[in-house]
């Protein structure tokens, strides 16, 4: 994802974005087509160098973290995994639970969200945490960190009740980065990530953009359709812009301004 500080006026989107940002789908449908790089990871936790995430995701974590003062009591299970972890974890889960389990607890090899660098697992620290089912219960400081993560970017992605939209089993311990007013707007539509970047396509960017104002920010979020090679779309002014392809078919575009400053 980019974050440019300054103002412009167009934008030009490469083909290879589509599959790239903080807004990537990735499902058993929607496969990851991007391999992230080691430099754009980074650890979330001191004493876990193992556990990393997307150098923004993982600040923003760090963040939350720290200011629900959960870094003692919540510990990291899983985060940024490789192809070849996510095969592993995939395999191994088949032999010791069987497919039934699996399948609705592990994501198939390159279906997975960790891959992305985008999602994590985390635990109530304990001295014995299971690696696929982590508990993370809906009450005291894993609760908190619940009700604060879209504050943060963050969204609970399997939820019970989401279970045949997303294919996965409700998942209380895996949480996913989409950014603050994409995280906002999620919980506020009560939407999984299958079906916001969906009701996302309605707003496009230069007809007619969401907006959406958070804390000292006014957003505008629009949708562009991915046009072959280059894509070309013209913006507003803005203080801050996020670029994320949804990883299928075009890009989510987000732009900031600070919510006293004139909105071109
Ligand atoms: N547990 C989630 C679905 C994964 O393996 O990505
Ligand atoms: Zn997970």
């Amino acid at each position: 994802m980019y974050r440019v500080e300054n103002c412009q006026s167009s934008l030009i989107l490469k083909e290879n974005r589509i599959y790239q940002g903080s807004m990537v789908l990735v499902n058993q449908k929607c496969p990851v087509r991007y391999q992230l790089s080691e430099r754009e990871l980074c650890p979330v936790f001191p004493n876990q160098p193992e556990i990393q995430m997307e150098e923004e995701s993982a600040g923003m974590l760090r963040n939350l973290l720290q200011k629900i003062q959960g870094m003692e009591s919540i510990t990291g299970v899983s985060g940024y995994r490789k192809k070849e972890e996510q095969i592993r974890i995939f395999e191994d889960s088949l032999q010791e639970n069987g497919r039934d389990f699996t399948e609705k607890y592990v994501a198939f090899p390159d279906c997975s969200e960790h891959q992305t660098g985008l999602a994590v697992d985390l635990a109530a620290c304990s001295p014995q945490i299971d690696f696929i089912c982590p508990e993370f219960p809906y009450e005291g400081i894993c609760q908190t960190f619940r009700e604060k993560a879209p504050d943060y970017g963050f969204v609970e992605r399997y939820r019970e009740e989401k279970q045949d939209i997303t294919g996965i089993g409700g998942e209380p311990w895996h949480f996913r980065y989409v950014g603050v007013p994409h995280a906002k707007l999620m919980q506020r539509e009560n939407m999984a990530l299958e079906e916001y970047v969906v009701w996302l396509k309605q707003f496009d960017l230069e007809s007619h953009p969401l907006e959406i104002e958070e804390k000292e920010w006014r957003y505008q979020i629009g949708y562009v359709r991915a046009q072959g090679k280059i894509t070309k779309c013209s913006i507003p002014e803005f203080e801050r812009i996020w670029e994320s392809g949804n990883n299928e078919d075009g890009f989510v575009i987000t732009l900031a301004v600070r919510a006293q400053g004139n909105f071109a």
